[in-house]
C-alpha cells in the first residue's frame, strides 16, 4: 500500500500524525483491509513532574473554569478566525510534549517477538505496547489512540492509592491502553466497547501488555457493552458477551468507572450518559466516574463560527446528571483541575480535560428513619 487514501468521513488521531517513518510500522491488514500497526509508549515513572509539561496542561483559571489571562479569538476584517501560526523553532519545550511514538516494531503480531529491531526490551515494565489503525472512517475511531485516554492513563498513574484494589469498569475502551494502565493498579478491570474486530484488536492489547501486571494480580476482561442497548449481552454463543457471575459481580464490586474522549457524537453523548445512570445506579456501592474529554473546536455551518459543540453536548449532560431529580440518586459534578503529571509522551494540548462524577444513592427519609430505630 503506497498512500492512505483519505475518504469524507476519514478521521486521524493527532496521537498517530507524527508516526516517523510509517511505512515501517504498518505489521498486516485487519479483516476490514484496513493496516495495523504496533506502537510503543514509555511510561517515565521517574521523571519529575516539572520536567513533563504539567504547567502546560493545567494553567490557572478563572471562576468559569476558563484558564486566566485568555484573550478572545482573534478575527480578521470579515470576521473569520485570524490563526497565528507558531513560528517552526520558537518554542523548544513544545518538542519534549510532542506525540512520540518512541519504537516501532517490525512484522510484529500480537504474540510476536519480544525485542525490536534497535534491541530494546519490549517488554520492559515501562513500555507499553499498543496495536491500532490510522485514519479510520468514523465507525472505526476506537481502533486509534486519542490523547484522553493518555490523559486518563496519566491521571490513573498519578493517583496509584485511589485505584489499588479497586474494580473498574471502563466504557468506550478503544485499543484499551487506558484499561491496561488501570490494570498496573486495580485488581479487575471490565475493558468494553463494541464491534467484535476492534474487542478483538483490544483483547490483543491486553495479551501483549501481561508483563506490566506480571507482580500484581489482576485482570482485564474485554467484554462487549453497547450504550444503544439497555442491557448485558450474556448469550454464550456471541463473542465477548458476558457471564451471569461476571454481571453480577460487576454490580457488587464496581467503584470506579472510567470513559476516555468518548463524547463526540450527540447522540451517542445520550446514549452513554443513559447508560452511565444505568449502570451506576444498579451498583451496590457508591461510585465515582472519570471521563477525559477534548474540547475540538470546529467551524460550523450552524453557529457560522468555531464552536464546540460536541464540548458543549456534554456539558450539557453533565448539567442534567446533576439536576435530575429521580428520588434515587445523587451526583456530583466536578472538573478535575489539580495538576496531572504526565507519565506517557503525548502532547497535552490545554483543551484536554477530565471530569469526576460521584454516584451515590439517595439516603431516603425511609432508610434514616430505619437506621435510628
Ligand atoms: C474516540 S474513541 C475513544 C477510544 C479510546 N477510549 C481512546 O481514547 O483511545 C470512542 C470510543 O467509543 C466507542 N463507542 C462508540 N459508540 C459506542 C456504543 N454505542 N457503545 C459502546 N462504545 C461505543 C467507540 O467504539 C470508540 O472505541
Amino acid at each position: 500500500m503506497d498512500k492512505i487514501i483519505f475518504r469524507m468521513d476519514t478521521v486521524l488521531s493527532d496521537v498517530h500524525l507524527l508516526l516517523p517513518n510509517a511505512r515501517h510500522l504498518m505489521t498486516r491488514l485487519n479483516a476490514d483491509g484496513q493496516p495495523v500497526f504496533v506502537s510503543r509508549f514509555r511510561i517515565l515513572w521517574d521523571v519529575e513532574e516539572k520536567e513533563l509539561g504539567c504547567s502546560g496542561f493545567s494553567p490557572e483559571r478563572t471562576e468559569d473554569g476558563r484558564p486566566s489571562g485568555a484573550t478572545e479569538v482573534p478575527l480578521d476584517d470579515d470576521g473569520d478566525l485570524d490563526v497565528v501560526r507558531r513560528p517552526r523553532d520558537a518554542s523548544p519545550d513544545r518538542e519534549r510534549v510532542c506525540p512520540t511514538i518512541l519504537n516501532q516494531a517490525l512484522g510484529d503480531s500480537a504474540d510476536g517477538c519480544e525485542e525490536d529491531e534497535d534491541g530494546e526490551d519490549a517488554t520492559h515494565r515501562d513500555v507499553i505496547r499498543i496495536e491500532h489503525t490510522m485514519a479510520t472512517p468514523l465507525e472505526d475511531v476506537g481502533k486509534q489512540i486519542w490523547r484522553g485516554a493518555f490523559l486518563l492513563a496519566d491521571f490513573i498513574l498519578s493517583r496509584p492509592a485511589e485505584f489499588e484494589g479497586a474494580t473498574v469498569l471502563e466504557l468506550g475502551a478503544g485499543t484499551g491502553l487506558t484499561s491496561v494502565v488501570m490494570a498496573t493498579q486495580a485488581k479487575m478491570v471490565y475493558c468494553t466497547d463494541v464491534g467484535q474486530d476492534l474487542l478483538s484488536m483490544c483483547e490483543r492489547n491486553v495479551t501483549l501488555n501481561q508483563h506490566l501486571t506480571e507482580a500484581k494480580v489482576s485482570e482485564v476482561r474485554v467484554r462487549q457493552l453497547d450504550w444503544t442497548g439497555d442491557d448485558f449481552c450474556t448469550d454464550a454463543e456471541k463473542p465477548f458477551s458476558w457471564t451471569e457471575e461476571e454481571v453480577a459481580e460487576l454490580h457488587n464490586e464496581t467503584s470506579v468507572i472510567m470513559a476516555a474522549d468518548v463524547c463526540y457524537d450527540d447522540d451517542l453523548t445520550d446514549a452513554f450518559f443513559r447508560t452511565l445512570y444505568r449502570i451506576s445506579s444498579n451498583l451496590r456501592n457508591p461510585s465515582t466516574v472519570y471521563v477525559s474529554i477534548e474540547k475540538r473546536l470546529n467551524f460550523t455551518l450552524r453557529e457560522m463560527d468555531v464552536a464546540c459543540e460536541a464540548y458543549n453536548h456534554f456539558r450539557h449532560c453533565l448539567d442534567e446528571l446533576c439536576d435530575m431529580d429521580d428520588g434515587k440518586m445523587e451526583y456530583r459534578v466536578e472538573q478535575v483541575l489539580s495538576p496531572i503529571p504526565q507519565f506517557l509522551q503525548y502532547e497535552r494540548v490545554e483543551q484536554l480535560e477530565v471530569w469526576k462524577i460521584t454516584a451515590n444513592q439517595k439516603i431516603t427519609h425511609k432508610c434514616l428513619t430505619a437506621s435510628v430505630s
